[in-house]
């Protein structure tokens, strides 16, 4: 069995630079799929649209698992779930403004492929293949980042960090005095 918080109510937003954003995520076993990873997805669906985000990856609330959901609208009926994603078949190159939940105050412009296609499992343990353009496809590699430990941040260029400087130790500062450090 994963190792799963008893309660739900645990799993909160996690925020830069809890080192729980950079730990490499686990894939989820097609065995451990039921109504534990259903909920799960359930919950992290709740979090992503309260906070009014396109997307959220399972490290972002604590969990180091390959689960993602995305909605483009971001409301929750076009929620959809991710499991185990992975991300081949990259063309073309865009430039995007992106944020992140577990980065409040930070926008910058990323350059990523302008579409790539989605191999993933869906909570019945199905697996299916999409192709991802323009938004979707920007998402899709912003979340698939988060389980590999990577931040939008780590992808922005030296100008556009500069400018994000003050902000991203203002960032470090508060988790530090939340830590009692
Ligand atoms: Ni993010």
């Amino acid at each position: 069995m994963l190792d799963l918080p008893i309660s739900l109510d645990e799993m909160q937003l996690r925020y830069y630079p809890d080192p729980v954003l950079r730990h490499p995520a686990e894939s989820i076993p097609l065995t451990e799929l039921g109504p534990h990873i259903a909920s799960l997805a359930d919950w992290m669906i709740d979090i992503m649209v309260q906070n009014s985000g396109i997307g959220l990856a399972a490290p972002q609330i604590g969990l180091p698992l390959r689960i993602v959901v995305i909605s483009l609208t971001g409301k929750k009926q076009d929620a959809e779930v991710f499991v185990n994603p992975e991300i081949s078949n990259f063309q073309g190159m865009s430039e995007v403004e992106e944020g992140c939940l577990s980065l409040p105050g930070i926008r910058a412009k990323v350059r990523r492929p302008a579409a790539c296609t989605v191999t993933a499992m869906d909570l019945d343990g199905n697996t299916y293949v999409t192709d991802a353009v323009d938004l979707a496809a920007t998402v899709i590699q912003h979340e698939t980042d988060h389980l590999n430990g990577t931040l939008f941040i780590d992808r922005i260029s030296s100008v556009s960090r500069l400018a994000c400087r003050k902000t991203i130790k203002q960032l470090e500062k508060d988790f530090s005095s939340g830590q009692g450090q």
